[in-house]
């Protein structure tokens, strides 16, 4: 399905003539800049997912061209709708619920075990880098499988299994509302996210499009702050060419033999 891993270097940055690929595998080299940092963080997309089966949002099959998310993914679908948003969120819920974290989220997990320090700051609402171990994560956008109450917000963690509609709020009697950040609405541990990247030392811009605010914008923080940040797509991004390093392939491929090369000589 995917081409065979290949790994490019980045253009347009000041290191990209050190970064000659006739000096070595970027791989190889991106191993190196691992050992020696103290804080690894990674912002990831629904790239990390994609292996374990579960829909990108803009690719060919993404999630947005057969559905628009202005009628499923903000607060005024669920106003006008609460009934159809709630069947595609279920939905979403049961596919994810049938599939597994593939050896990208294991990487992650292995990685965050032997590194100093570790953040991993993901836009993904499936929950899979916990599942495969992960630990320290901020869940940008939420989690499908919480819900929060649309009138007071009080939230309910690990309601495994489709919500029944309509759902109230124990509290208030207020309709009940997956718990994920739409569209047009803040995000509330973004605060919490920029602080953990700002002293990062290395980031990995993982399997994003990087084309939504503010998430987009994080790698960004990162790499002012000094990080050396290296991005892991099949394909180029709108990011790829202000960051220090692009590997090109599936990550499931990719960013296990990173870790394996840094802390097992694989
Ligand atoms: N390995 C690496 N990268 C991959 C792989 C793979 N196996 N498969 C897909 N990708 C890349 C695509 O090339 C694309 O750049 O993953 C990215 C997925 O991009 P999007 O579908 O736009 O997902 P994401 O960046 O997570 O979207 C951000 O948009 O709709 C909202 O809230 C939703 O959190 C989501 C946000």
């Amino acid at each position: 399905m995917f081409p065979g891993p290949k790994y490019t270097l980045a253009w347009g940055n000041t290191r990209r003539q050190e970064w000659d690929l006739s000096r070595g595998d970027p791989i190889e080299k991106l191993a190196g800049v691992l050992t020696g940092a103290r804080k690894v963080a990674v912002l990831s997309g629904a790239g990390l997912s994609a292996e374990s089966g579960v829909p990108t949002f803009r690719g060919k099959e993404g999630l947005w061209k057969q559905r628009n998310p202005v009628e499923l993914a903000t607060p005024e679908a669920f106003r006008a709708d609460p009934e159809l948003v709630w069947e595609f969120y279920n939905w979403r819920r049961q596919k994810i619920l049938g599939v597994e974290p593939n050896p990208a989220h294991v990487a992650l997990a292995d990685l965050e075990r032997r590194v100093p320090a570790f953040v991993h700051v993901t836009q993904n609402i499936d929950g899979l880098a916990r599942r495969a171990g992960g630990e320290n994560i901020i869940e940008l956008h939420g989690n499908l499988f919480s819900t929060r109450c649309f009138e007071c917000g009080r939230e309910q963690p690990d309601l495994s299994g489709p919500v029944p509609f309509p759902t109230s709020c124990e509290r208030c009697g207020g309709l009940v509302r997956p718990g994920v950040v739409w569209f047009g609405e803040p995000v509330p541990l973004l605060e919490d996210a920029i602080e953990s990247l700002r002293d990062a030392d290395l980031l990995f811009v993982v399997g994003t499009s990087a084309v939504v605010q503010p998430a987009a914008s994080l790698a960004m923080v990162c790499k002012s702050a000094g990080a050396f940040v290296a991005e892991f797509n099949i394909e180029a991004t709108p990011l790829s060419g202000r960051l220090d390093l692009q590997i090109v392939g599936p990550v499931g491929t990719t960013l296990p033999r990173v870790v394996a090369r840094a802390f097992a000589g694989g």
